[in-house]
């Protein structure tokens, strides 16, 4: 397939999932029938390439939700739909005085993209003017939503904000969540499933897993999404550092924007103070030297979480790690996920127990943790390396299409995509990957 038609199909992919009547994007068919925070972000890079109004229109959806506080919901139900479990009537996000009044939402939130993705997105077009107004149109939201989080989510002051729920960390069932799991104990609750009615069970959480993250949000609710109570009482209390570097990211592009724009310096000044302690501090106490590379901190249980994963080599994208410890980090990768026989990236360290090569974030390899590695390692002058991560992201998806996830084994011969098909985000940042 040459790449003109693989481009071709990534637009078709796209178009199919785009709701023209509400304005935003489904990640995919039937499996996820709503709005996602990250997925838009990443999607909307995709549109940049070529349909800038679509770009502009995801994201203005997505900041339509946007709570009275700053805060940006995971989901946004601007549909009706009965294929996805749990839906808007279980997240109640109305239960919070400051919730969306236009629109039912999830009471969590995601990896914060949209500072980084307004800022790719105004690199990529060609008129600069109509993306600067819309960007003057749009950013103070952006801002609002990142002062959101290091008013409510940084308990102790020192630039790191937690997540409270493993949806919130987009890798949602990563084995990294094991241990915590182990600290409380949930109801046995009685729901119906609907993700493994689209998809194969062996590539789903188990039900057990379900009522964990069921839990967390009743937990959550009993308190009315209110932050404060959340900081005091949720079992589940994480500084992650996939979502720590993305917010990193998204202040740098923020600043870059700002001072494009012209005339904000006051939040530009916020925003450096902002990203010197954030960046101080994630080295301090996400870095592991005896693993090489970052790690989770449980602030529950105040203690790291030592496991690799793909989120341990995502500061290279917000270039947090200084030279020693970006080299670390780069050799783990050749040596550790890639090695002679794997793909990159992993999404879980393959030398691990428990690493599961076919289960959702369990060891899979993800595109868009693939575009921020790429992007990390060109920081870093990784270039060859970064060609890896590129050439492997481009091979799985024209070998087996969309899928949502992949297995990292080159011996695999059987089809190794897994998950949903016609994948918003894998389509979009191909798109983003074959423009140079
Ligand atoms: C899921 O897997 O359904 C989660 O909602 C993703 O955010």
């Amino acid at each position: 397939m040459t790449q003109k038609d693989l481009k071709e199909q990534a637009k078709k992919v796209l178009n199919a999932n785009f709701n023209e009547d509400k304005g935003f994007t489904i990640p995919c068919e039937g499996l996820y029938p709503f709005q996602w925070n990250w997925d838009s972000g990443f999607i909307a890079i995709g549109y940049a390439h070529y349909d800038v109004n679509k770009a502009k229109r995801e994201i203005e959806a997505l900041l339509s939700a946007q709570w009275e506080n700053g805060f940006l919901p995971h989901i946004v139900f601007h549909n009706d739909s009965d294929t996805y479990f749990p839906g808007a009537d279980f997240h109640q996000s109305s239960l919070h005085p400051l919730a969306s009044k236009t629109h039912k939402t999830t009471g969590m939130t995601q990896p914060p993209v949209l500072g980084f993705v307004l800022k790719e997105i105004y690199d990529i077009v060609e008129d600069k003017a109509d993306m600067i107004s819309f960007i003057k149109h749009n950013i103070d939201k952006v801002f609002h939503n990142h002062a959101h989080f290091y008013t409510h989510r940084d308990p102790n002051k020192e630039g790191l904000v937690y997540i409270y729920h493993n949806w919130e960390s987009g890798t949602d069932n990563s084995p990294i969540w094991d241990d915590i799991w182990d600290t409380f104990t949930p109801p046995n609750y009685t729901f119906e499933r609907m993700d493994t009615t689209h998809v194969d069970a062996a590539q789903r959480p188990t039900n057990r897993e379900y009522d964990y993250y069921l839990n967390l949000i009743e937990i959550a609710k009993e308190y009315n999404y209110d932050d404060a109570k959340i900081t005091e009482l949720s079992p589940f209390l994480v500084q992650d550092p996939l979502f720590n570097a993305i917010l990193i990211k998204s202040n740098a592009a923020l600043i870059e924007l700002y001072e494009i724009i012209g005339d904000s310096k006051e939040k530009i000044d916020i925003l450096k103070a902002w990203q010197e302690k954030a960046i101080t501090r994630f080295n301090e106490k996400l870095y592991n030297e005896k693993l090489g590379g970052y790690v989770h901190y449980d602030l529950r249980n105040e203690k790291q979480i030592e496991f690799l994963s793909s989120s341990s080599f995502t500061p290279l994208f917000a270039q947090i790690p200084d030279n020693a410890r970006a080299e670390r980090l780069m050799k783990n990768l050749t040596n550790k996920f890639k090695g002679n026989d794997k793909f990159l990236c992993s999404s879980f360290d393959p030398d691990s127990d428990r690493f599961n090569p076919k289960k959702y974030w369990r060891g899979p390899i993800w595109i868009n943790l693939n575009w921020l590695l790429y992007k990390g390692l060109n920081n870093y002058k990784y270039k060859n390396l970064a060609e890896t991560v590129k050439e492997d992201s481009i091979t799985l998806i024209k070998r087996y299409g969309f899928y949502e996830y992949f297995d990292a084994r080159k011996s695999i011969t059987e089809n190794a995509g897994y998950g949903g098909n016609n994948f918003s985000w894998s389509a979009a940042l191909l798109l983003d990957l074959l423009k140079d």
